[in-house]
């Protein structure tokens, strides 16, 4: 018999997914429209695998998503959905070095032929206490880890984003450009550790961290780097953008947790964007079943800023 076993944050796609994006993403796989939308999300002509993970909550309107964002480098407002259009999706490389077999620079096409697409719905939890639950396209980080064979003593991977001339906040002198974000070898391993190419099914937009992002659910979401453009592997833990700006409200591991207070707030609650909506904070975002045992060697550290 056949038997297949969903692991604990997988659930049936109907069990999570409204209805009408259940079916609006059937006519998109299924007809003529999946050939042009998918290679332009980073898919092979290949359908990609739906794997939904079990959210727990409704779906966060896109409107919502895409239109109220945090993205320094166009300012310090959420509404930079505009701006942001004019940071172009292609031609896009990013490149790859440090600790390696073979550093190189790639361009996102030939690497998206290299990995299978898949969609994962996951929470989204800002260290400003809003949150949102999206299904991002992708692939798994550790299919990058694959291609890339970072050598045996790299402890860490580094990811940099794009510092553009049509982004107007790079001119503030305040903040330490560029963004710069990391994990450790091992989290990037971890199932739940995702590349995002696309969102609701569509090419991930630029006010979002198009055309290439990563999505770590555990983690505030400062810690989801958009507009990658190169990606290092070190054995050295690396000073990332937030943790260089204000030290003692911003840490390296910054795992979601409501019993440890931002300095300045609590993280006990957070706000459903579209709802506004309070719920309360659950420890690593509520993936502390697929994540916890990252940190079992690490109790002394600040794992929760
Ligand atoms: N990446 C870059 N390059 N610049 C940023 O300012 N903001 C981070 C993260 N990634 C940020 C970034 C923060 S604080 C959050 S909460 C999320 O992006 C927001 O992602 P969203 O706008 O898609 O909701």
């Amino acid at each position: 018999m056949h038997i297949i076993r969903r692991r604990g944050w997988e659930v049936a796609e109907r069990a999570v997914t409204p209805e009408h994006l259940v079916l609006h993403r059937r006519s998109l796989l299924a007809g003529a429209t999946a050939m042009t939308i998918l290679p332009a999300m980073g898919a092979s002509a290949d359908t990609p695998a739906v794997r939904d993970y079990k959210p727990g909550r409704p779906l966060t309107e896109e409107k919502y998503a895409t239109t109220y964002n945090n993205y320094y480098e166009f300012g310090d407002s959420k509404d930079i959905w505009r701006d942001a259009q004019a940071l172009k999706q292609r031609p896009w490389t990013i490149k790859l070095d440090g600790m390696m077999k073979q550093p190189r620079t790639i361009d996102i096409d030939d690497l998206l032929k290299q990995v299978s697409l898949e969609q994962r719905v996951y929470r989204h939890r800002c260290v400003e206490a809003w949150a949102m639950t999206v299904p991002w396209t992708g692939f798994p980080l550790a299919a990058l880890l694959k291609l890339a064979e970072p050598l045996g003593s790299a402890k860490y991977v580094v990811f940099e984003t794009a510092q553009d001339k049509v982004m107007s906040g790079l001119d503030t002198p305040l903040y330490p450009w560029p963004y710069v974000e990391g994990v450790t070898i091992d989290e990037a391993g971890n199932d739940l550790a995702f590349i995002s190419t696309g969102m609701y099914g569509k090419p991930l937009p630029p006010q979002n961290g198009g055309p290439i992002r990563l999505t770590l659910p555990w983690k505030y979401g400062f810690k989801s780097g958009k507009a990658i453009v190169k990606i290092s592997f070190t054995d050295k833990r690396p000073m990332t953008f937030w943790e260089a700006l204000g030290p003692s409200e911003y840490g390296f591991w910054a795992n979601v947790n409501p019993a440890v207070p931002h300095p300045r707030w609590s993280q006990a609650t957070e706000r459903l964007l579209g709802s506004d909506e309070r719920v309360p904070t659950q420890i690593f975002n509520g993936y502390a079943e697929q994540v916890a045992a990252l940190y079992a060697d690490r109790k002394t550290e600040k794992l929760f800023m």
